[in-house]
């Protein structure tokens, strides 16, 4: 990979250490430029004027999304961000009481909370899927509640917010299809940050946002729907994008998978989004996937030999996604003392409220979390450890 080129293309990285690229990367020179361009159109044209003279770019943002998860540009519905592109799937699933939904410990509370509301509302059940001894999602765990319950989803994130494994999807999804019950996968962390094939992994449904590791704007997502299903899967909303008017009393529901997007949005954001997805291919998935594996791991061992520091990633396979404790000190205070560096540095807080049944599982309240990039160097890693060495007793 040509780091210096990914560096120049990322300028703050002059003045900032951005290790929150689980919570909005740092977008690369041509999103910002094509976002700038855009907007001036818009200014000088009008919105409706310059989204029209951009229509066949546009068009594009869905064959570059299909190529990034190998998914035809119809599977593809491009949403505002990664939850409300999850509940668009989600909500419409046809389930009835007593129907199981499969999900990991690692769940997003914001998908977490939609089973309960369904649970609450049609009766369905939710089942949390034992962890194996590395405290990834075990298989035979998998393999024993397909058999036993009528699950008619599993459902569950890649990564999780909070680090953690990288699950075991190709095997689950194998799982999936072979019970012929439907997959629903929250590639929220994973898009941008490794290789994701919806035929590898064989899930049906898979949402994700723009801003973390495909380093697109933010107020941008987008979902996948097989086609298969596609048709068969009203969406819990229309509009008249999603639909159109056919008499006084009809109305015919689009085929692909925009039946799921709604009529307004941020043609600006939904170019950058386009433009971030061609960037991350021209880099390189399998290549960047290397190299924040790489990075990972060296802070793994750096943080390992800080006297106080506990690192609190499981799973047998890691990601960018570096998370820790400090016997001394609160993870706000030191994502504080990080950000008050003469070269600030970006760390974040992961709280109990984004991944309750995981935290609860391991006993935490809030870890530290680093999330590396593949524009990171081991350089800024050694800035950050020396930092965390002189960090003050409170
Ligand atoms: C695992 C996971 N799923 C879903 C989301 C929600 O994404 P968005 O904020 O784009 O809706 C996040 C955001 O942090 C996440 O980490």
């Amino acid at each position: 990979m040509n780091i210096e080129q990914l560096r120049a293309d990322t300028p703050a990285v002059a003045q900032l250490i951005h290790f929150n690229n689980a919570g909005a990367a740092l977008m690369p020179a041509p999103v910002i430029e094509t976002m700038t361009r855009h907007i001036q159109l818009e200014a000088s044209l009008g919105g409706y004027e310059a989204a029209g003279q951009c229509a066949a770019e546009l068009e594009n943002v869905y064959g570059a999304i299909g190529r990034l998860i190998n998914a035809q540009p119809d599977e593809i519905a491009v949403i505002e961000n990664a939850t409300r592109a999850w509940d668009m799937a989600f909500y419409s699933l046809p389930l009835q009481p007593g129907d199981v939904v499969l999900t990991s410990s690692t769940e997003y509370a914001g998908n977490y909370i939609p089973y309960l509301q369904m649970q609450q509302q049609r009766g369905i059940k939710v089942r949390v899927i034992a962890n194996d001894e590395h405290g990834q999602v075990s298989l035979p765990a998998l393999k024993t509640l397909l058999e036993e319950e009528r699950v008619a989803l599993i459902s569950l994130p890649v990564i999780a917010t909070n680090g953690g494994p990288v699950q075991p999807i190709e095997q689950i999804g194998a799982l999936a299809r072979a019970a012929g019950v439907l997959f629903l996968l929250d590639a929220c962390q994973a898009v941008g940050q490794m290789p994701i094939d919806v035929h590898k992994i064989g899930c049906h449904m898979l949402a994700a946002t723009s801003r973390k590791y495909l380093r697109g704007p933010r107020g941008m997502g987008f979902l996948y729907v097989e086609r298969s299903l596609c048709q068969n899967l009203e969406p819990v909303f229309l509009d008249l994008h999603a639909a159109s008017l056919q008499t006084s009393n009809t109305y015919m529901i689009r085929a692909d998978a925009r039946r799921f997007e709604n009529w307004e949005c941020n043609v600006a954001a939904k170019l950058g989004l386009g433009c971030a997805v061609e960037y991350a291919l021209a880099q390189g998935i399998e290549p960047m996937w290397l190299r924040i594996q790489h990075l990972a791991g060296y802070l793994r061992q750096c943080l390992a030999d800080l006297a106080g520091v506990t690192l609190r990633d499981t799973g047998s396979l890691t990601s960018g996604i570096v998370t820790f404790t400090h016997q001394r000190n609160s993870a706000t205070q030191i994502q504080q003392w990080l950000a008050a560096q003469d070269k600030r540095i970006n760390v974040t807080t992961s709280t109990f409220r984004s991944t309750l049944l995981d935290m609860q599982h391991r006993g935490l309240r809030e870890v530290s979390r680093a999330s590396l990039h593949a524009y990171n160097t081991e350089t800024e890693i050694d800035t950050m450890i020396a930092a965390l060495d002189g960090l003050p007793s409170v």
